[in-house]
């Protein structure tokens, strides 16, 4: 006689089947500690074996990396489907050239050459296509589970285009929404799905990187992927392949809406290669106004907390850091939300607006974007930098084309370096 228990098994034992078959259909994601620099680069040990670390451009659409030995890689050839992927974007200010150019040894066959970029110098060079060797960890979620080797299709460089990048870096793994890009080549070859999860640290230690999707979990057995709440639409913004969404509702400093010239909404974007938030002259100023009186509101710290800011530059807005009350979220200061679309707020505390420039001050880390080269698509209003993505978990989802954020971490217990990187026995 069958029982309802039975039917409970029953559906149990298909469910594992079922999970059992996805799982050996797809591989398991990658994990990569996330390292921070004293320029506020951020790097991720995966170039070959060994393995080297690349520089994370969320605006790269490619990977590329110093070749060993000149001429000893081997090139795509032009008519290559990735070839074709590696020229859907070019550079700022870089000629389309076409597919490649012919071989200076047989002209007959035609190689292909990408346009590797250095976000830092703003250098562009031509390299050739070519294969090489990643590696990073296998991850449940909770531990790594042991290293996993994949062939990547990536640009080859010279050393001059490293000019700027941390020592010891031999490239940079582009994570922009583009087919060679280095999330979207971890998903093809792991059978993963095409987003990634990026918790920056902030100061010494180290953050982590998940491709592949979640979950993940801090040490003590916490899902902090659990945290990252409802998505907010990932948008285009002209032919960039970088990662944009809207605050459709506009920001708000301590609760009131700041005022600006217009009520449009303001494209946000995302850069890991500025250390801090840029604005657009438009909203800089009615935002450092609305920082600086709502500074003033705030009871505590009106008498002789702002100082001058001379030597503080690119900062305007500084303070006696004395006269701040420190909690878990930096400094007690006004809130500043971004009101996004979807409804919900990127809401950034004392700790991603607060930047500590000596012993003795603070100031606000917002300045002013230099006027953009006069491409015809206008600036975003607001590019955020790594100062303001640190200690948040950001799941960037190409597939769903969405973002999700927990928001600050270290208010709740929690930080980007608590994922735990001992393999286990
Ligand atoms: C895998 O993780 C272990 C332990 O954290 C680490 O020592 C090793 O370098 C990692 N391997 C790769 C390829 O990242
Ligand atoms: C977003 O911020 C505004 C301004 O502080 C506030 O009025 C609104 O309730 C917030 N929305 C959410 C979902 O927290
Ligand atoms: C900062 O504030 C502290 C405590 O109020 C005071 O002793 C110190 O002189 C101030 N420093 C400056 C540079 O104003
Ligand atoms: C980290 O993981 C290892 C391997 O599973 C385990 O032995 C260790 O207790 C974990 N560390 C913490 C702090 O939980």
């Amino acid at each position: 006689m069958w029982q309802p228990k039975d039917l409970v098994l029953v559906a149990i034992s298909l469910c594992v089947l079922a999970c059992t078959v996805a799982g050996d259909g797809g591989g398991r994601p990658l994990v990569t500690a996330v390292t921070r620099d004293a320029t506020s680069l951020y790097t991720i040990p995966v170039k070959s074996s060994r393995p080297l670390p690349l520089v994370l451009d969320l605006s790269g659409p490619i990977v590329w990396s110093t070749c060993d030995g000149g001429a000893s890689h081997d090139t795509l050839e032009c008519n290559n489907m990735d070839c074709m992927r590696a020229h859907r974007f070019h550079p700022p200010n870089c000629q389309h050239t076409g597919y490649g150019m012919p071989d200076a040894h047989n002209p007959y066959r035609c190689k292909c050459t990408a346009h590797p970029h250095n976000p830092v110098s703003g250098d562009t060079a031509s390299g050739d296509m070519t294969r090489v060797t990643l590696s990073a960890n296998a991850t449940d979620g909770r531990n790594p589970l042991g290293p996993v080797s994949f062939t990547a299709v990536t640009s080859c460089a010279l050393d001059s285009l490293l000019a700027g990048l941390p020592v010891g870096a031999v490239g940079v793994a582009g994570l922009a929404r583009s087919g060679l890009a280095f999330p979207a080549q971890v998903s093809r070859t792991q059978g993963v799905a095409n987003s990634f999860a990026l918790c920056l640290p902030s100061g010494q230690g180290n953050g982590v990187a998940i491709f592949g999707g979640g979950p993940l979990f801090a040490a003590n057995g916490r899902s902090i992927t659990e945290l990252l709440g409802s998505r907010t639409p990932l948008r285009k913004h002209g032919e960039s392949p970088g990662y944009y969404i809207s605050a459709s509702r506009g920001i708000a400093v301590d609760g009131a809406r700041v005022p600006l010239d217009s009520y449009a909404p303001l494209t946000i974007g995302f850069s890991t290669t500025i250390p801090y938030a840029e604005l657009r002259h438009d909203v800089y100023r009615p935002l450092i106004n609305a920082f600086d009186q709502a500074m003033e509101r705030q009871g505590a710290i009106t008498t002789g907390a702002r100082v001058p800011s001379p030597a503080a530059a690119p900062f305007e807005l500084c303070y006696n850091s004395s006269r701040l009350s420190p909690t878990r979220f930096g400094y007690f200061v006004p809130t500043v939300e971004l009101m996004l679309e979807g409804g919900r707020n990127w809401t950034v505390f004392g700790i991603n607006s607060m930047a500590q420039v000596n012993r003795a001050t603070a100031c606000f880390a917002f300045v002013e974007m230099k006027a953009g080269d006069k491409s015809c698509v206008a600036a975003p209003a607001v590019v955020l930098g790594g100062f303001q993505m640190q200690q948040n978990l950001l799941m960037f989802d190409e597939e769903k084309q969405t973002l999700g954020f927990t928001g600050q971490l270290t208010g709740r217990g929690l930080s980007c370096g608590h994922f735990n990187f001992t393999m286990p026995a």
